[in-house]
Order: structure tokens, then C-alpha cells, then sequence
């Protein structure tokens, strides 16, 4: 990326890492997320960032376990914005006092009261609110600093050392909960650290094309496409720079929703002219699936087989110089994180690189967070019906269909849910509903139709309203678009005598069933 600003948001562990980093975007600026201990003062400085973001983090600067920074930053000339932690670090790294944890703590939102104006609260009134998550806190700031904000219960909620452009709050801007936060780090960004936000998806695209056609001439490259938003931007992204050089292979195990695999060819295929290999390999899967209902094992079988459909395919095309994936910056954030409890085994055609003979792994999305791929995807031109679809899981309908899998449950399943997505999408919820599907239960239960009794399965009913589908809250869809999905689906698809509406949050329950 030539000559594009950057911003370093150095981890201490926070739990907004992320959000700090989406938040700088915002501005048009871009930031990149390392953690404390992977980068040295001399590399930072090597990097040439425009500024420094230490982030908050759950420790307390006196353990001395706790993630601590080199203090010579403070003189490397680059702006810093502490956050939280980051604000007492600096205050620890200076030798000024924080007070440990005792009768003060303060968390949720708390009035703010600035007290001194400066480059970081341009144009923010003196008193407003803001999202406090401490126990620490600053008491007296280092030599040269000044105490510019304070609330009830904090003597200083924020302090600046105007003459090295360094700022720290004890608040959390990155939060929308605090009122002018993203005002604090526009101010940041463009007060203090000088940029002029030119960090814009046009000109991503632009100069990834480019630089993808460089690198890439005349070389032979392998996509799998799964159809869902990464794989089809990279791809796309891809086609643009080396054209008939690009083969996608996609997939089909049986288990998409209703009219997927025609769409997927036909938009590829047709609207795109890529090179694209549909693979029929629904008996391979379905037999595999045959009999089995405990949820990992699906989960595994369908991961192991979409391996060896991959690499018979790949192994007709013959060799290829590089392989795209559709890695996107969380996954590679989170790639680091390896100590948190596996929920369910996540199925993203993983393991591929190992069975195709190739030299290179091209993941042109890598540093991209995903509202930026889908303006990606905008700007090369993907219909809006492809960009902003919800997610779909790896494992498809296999892990929404409740016990074993069957051709009947899975037909039952596809109209359920064409029915139940319609209906959301006709009554405008979709944006509110960040994800909404059906469930085929494996229980049947009795129902009357006609003056005739029915023995059908339940079918329920999930819609989710997340921001990152980490947590999620099930949405409130009104009474009335319930009832017309329900009254369709046991009057329009034959073996459902039973709809229910799943009203369970995530914790405790999962977005998908299984
Ligand atoms: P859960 O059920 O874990 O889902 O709350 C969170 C989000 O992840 C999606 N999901 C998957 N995506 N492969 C994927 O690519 C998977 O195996 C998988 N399992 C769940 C789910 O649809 C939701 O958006």
C-alpha cells in the first residue's frame, strides 16, 4: 500500500482491540492491530506510523505479569492515545502514581468533565458522558503532563503532554456508549497525529488489482469459491487482475439453501465469465452423512470430505502457481488466540493449502475488516443481493437439520427457510436481523389439516441482531411477520405441522443449532 497512513493500535489484551481499529478506519484512516509483545520500539519507528493507540486490556500495571511496554516510545516522536490500561501505562511508564484498585471503581456510562481545552476535545462541549471500565486509576500524571478531564470519582480521566503529542484517557472513546468518542479519535487522527484520511476501498481496489496483475502475470491461480462474501470478492478481485488465468472450483456437498448452486454458477459463470468448475458431489457427502447426528462428527466428515472433493479436482487442473483465500483481518487476529474453548470446530476450507501443489497463498483481504470487503465488493461491481448476504456456515444445512440428515429433512428444510427469509426480507427487518434461517428439529409432532391428522416435524424459526455474531440477541420480529412465515411454511411445505420462534440469546445458546 503506497503511501497510505497508518495507525499502530498496540494490544494490551482489550477486549475492543478490534473496535479501535474499525473505528480509526472509519475515519479513513488505516489501522493495524500488533500485539505488545510482537513489536519493538525500533520496528514501530521503522514502520513509519502516524500514530500509536495503546488499547485497554484486563490487567493492572502493578502485576508484575501484566503487559508492559519499553518506555522509551514515549520519546519516539510518534503521537500516542492511551486508552484505559494504555492510560495508566503511560502514567506508569512516566513515574506518575496510580492509585490501585480501592472505594473508586467506576464502570458504565459516567459524565465527563473537560477541563482544560486541547487538540483531543476540539469542538467537544465540557461536559457530556462517557463508558468507564476501571478499578485503577491515574492519581498524579508524570512530569510535563496535565490533568484535562475528570469525572465524580475521577481525579483525572484524561491527561495530555502536549510537547510529545501524547494523550491518555481512563474512558473507553472506541465505545459508542461514550457521546463524542468518535469525535475524540477523529481529533486524534487528524489533530494530533497530522493524517489526512486517505485510506478509501476505491483506492484499495484499485491498487490491489494492480499490484495482483504485477505479481501474478501469466501465472495459473486456484480459488475455492464457497459462495459466500469473501471467497466471491477475492475471487472477483482476482478475475479483474489475471482473467482466464483464474479457475474457481465451488463446490456443491447438498447441503446449500434453496437455488444456491444456480445462483453461484449463474453470477460467476455468466455475469462475471469466470473459469468456474461446478462439482456435483452431493451422494459423495450425503452418503457420507448417512445415519450420523452428533454435531461435531457432521461438522468433521463434511471438513475431511470437501478436502478430498478439492483436491480431485485440483489434481485434474494440474499444477497452479498460487492459491487465493478469503482470509479476512479477524480471522487473522484471531488466529493468534489459541486458549479459548472450542465451541464447535468452524469448517472454512481449512487445511486446503496442504493438498494442492502450489507455491504461493494469495489473500488479498487479509488486512480488511468485513463491512470493508463488502465496499470492495461494491466497487468491482458484485449485485448488492451477493455483498451484503448474511453468513452462511462452512457446514450448511447440515448442522440446521437436527439428527440425521435426510434428503426429505433437507427438502423440507430449503423451502422452511426460502419461505422464512423472504418474509423478513419483504418486511424490510433485514436491517435489524443480521442472520435468520430455519431449523428442521428432529421431533414430529401431531397437527390437523383439513379434518385430517397430521404427523410432521417442527420447524423453528432463528433470527439473530449482532454486531459480531460473538454475542447475539434474538430479534424482535413482529408478531405479524412471524405469523405469516409460519402460516405459509405448514400451508406451502408438506411435512411440517409445527413453527417455533427460537427467543434464546447468544450466551447462553449459539447462533446455529448445532
Ligand atoms: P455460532 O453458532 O458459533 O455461530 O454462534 C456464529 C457465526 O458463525 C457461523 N458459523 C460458521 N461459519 N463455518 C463457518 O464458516 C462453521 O462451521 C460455522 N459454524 C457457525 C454462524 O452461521 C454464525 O454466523
Amino acid at each position: 500500500m503506497t503511501n497510505i497512513e497508518k495507525i499502530l493500535v498496540l494490544d494490551f489484551g482489550g477486549q475492543y482491540n478490534q473496535l479501535i481499529a474499525r473505528r480509526v478506519r472509519d475515519q479513513h484512516v488505516y489501522a493495524e492491530i500488533v500485539p505488545y509483545n510482537k513489536i519493538t520500539t525500533e520496528e514501530i519507528k521503522n514502520r513509519g506510523y502516524a500514530g500509536i493507540i495503546f488499547t485497554g486490556g484486563p490487567n493492572s500495571v502493578f502485576d508484575p505479569a501484566s503487559p508492559h511496554f519499553s518506555p522509551d516510545i514515549l520519546d519516539a516522536g510518534i503521537p500516542i492515545l492511551g486508552i484505559c490500561y494504555g492510560c495508566q501505562l503511560i502514567a506508569y511508564m512516566g513515574e506518575g502514581e496510580i492509585c490501585p484498585a480501592g472505594e473508586i471503581s467506576e464502570y458504565g456510562k459516567t459524565a465527563l468533565n473537560i477541563i482544560k481545552d486541547n487538540a483531543l476535545f476540539e469542538n467537544i462541549p465540557d461536559n457530556s458522558i462517557c463508558w468507564m471500565s476501571h478499578t485503577d486509576f491515574v492519581k498524579r500524571v508524570p512530569d510535563g503532563c496535565e490533568i484535562v478531564a475528570k469525572t465524580a470519582h475521577c481525579p483525572c480521566a484524561a491527561f495530555a503532554d502536549y510537547s510529545r503529542k501524547i494523550y491518555a484517557v481512563q474512558f473507553h472513546p472506541e465505545v459508542t456508549h461514550t457521546e463524542f468518542g468518535k469525535e475524540i479519535i477523529h481529533n486524534f487522527l487528524f489533530n494530533v497525529c497530522g493524517c489526512v484520511g486517505n485510506w478509501t476501498m476505491a483506492g484499495f481496489t484499485k491498487e490491489t488489482v494492480a499490484s495482483l496483475k504485477e505479481k501474478l502475470d501469466g501465472k495459473k491461480v486456484l480459488c475455492a469459491l464457497s459462495g459466500g462474501v469473501d471467497s466471491t470478492v477475492a475471487a472477483v478481485l482476482l478475475h479483474k487482475a489475471i482473467g482466464d488465468n483464474l479457475t474457481c472450483v465451488f463446490v456443491d456437498h447438498g447441503l446449500l439453501r434453496k437455488n444456491e448452486a444456480e445462483t453461484v454458477a449463474h453470477v460467476f459463470g455468466n455475469t462475471f465469465q469466470m473459469n468456474l468448475i461446478c462439482v456435483d458431489a452431493r451422494q459423495e457427502f450425503l452418503g457420507a452423512l448417512a445415519g450420523v447426528t452428533e454435531p461435531e462428527k457432521k461438522r468433521q466428515i463434511i471438513g475431511e470430505k470437501f478436502i478430498r472433493v478439492f483436491e480431485k479436482e485440483a489434481k485434474k487442473i494440474g499444477s497452479v502457481y498460487a492459491l487465493v483465500q478469503g482470509t479476512i483481518y479477524p480471522d487473522v487476529i484471531e488466529s493468534g488466540a489459541g486458549d479459548a474453548d472450542t465451541i464447535k470446530s468452524h469448517h472454512n476450507v481449512g487445511g486446503l493449502p496442504d493438498v494442492v501443489d502450489f507455491e504461493e497463498l494469495v489473500e488479498p483481504l487479509r488486512n480488511l475488516f468485513k463491512d470493508e470487503v463488502r465496499k470492495v465488493g461494491l466497487e468491482l461491481g458484485i449485485p448488492e443481493k451477493l455483498v451484503f448476504r448474511q453468513p452462511f456456515p462452512g457446514p450448511g444445512l447440515a448442522i440446521r437439520t437436527i439428527g440425521e440428515i435426510t434428503e426429505e429433512k433437507l427438502e423440507i428444510l430449503r423451502d422452511a427457510d426460502a419461505i422464512f427469509t423472504e418474509e423478513v426480507e419483504k418486511s424490510g427487518l433485514s436491517a435489524i436481523a443480521n442472520q435468520y434461517f430455519a431449523v428442521i428439529t428432529d421431533t414430529r409432532t401431531v397437527g390437523v389439516m383439513g379434518d385430517a391428522r397430521t404427523y410432521g416435524y417442527t420447524v423453528a424459526l432463528r433470527s439473530v441482531t449482532t454486531d459480531d455474531f460473538m454475542t447475539a440477541d434474538w430479534t424482535r420480529i413482529p408478531f405479524e411477520v412471524l405469523a405469516t412465515a409460519s402460516n405459509r411454511i405448514t400451508n406451502e411445505v408438506h411435512g411440517v405441522s409445527r413453527v417455533v420462534y427460537d427467543i434464546t440469546s447468544k450466551p447462553p445458546a449459539t447462533v446455529e443449532w448445532e
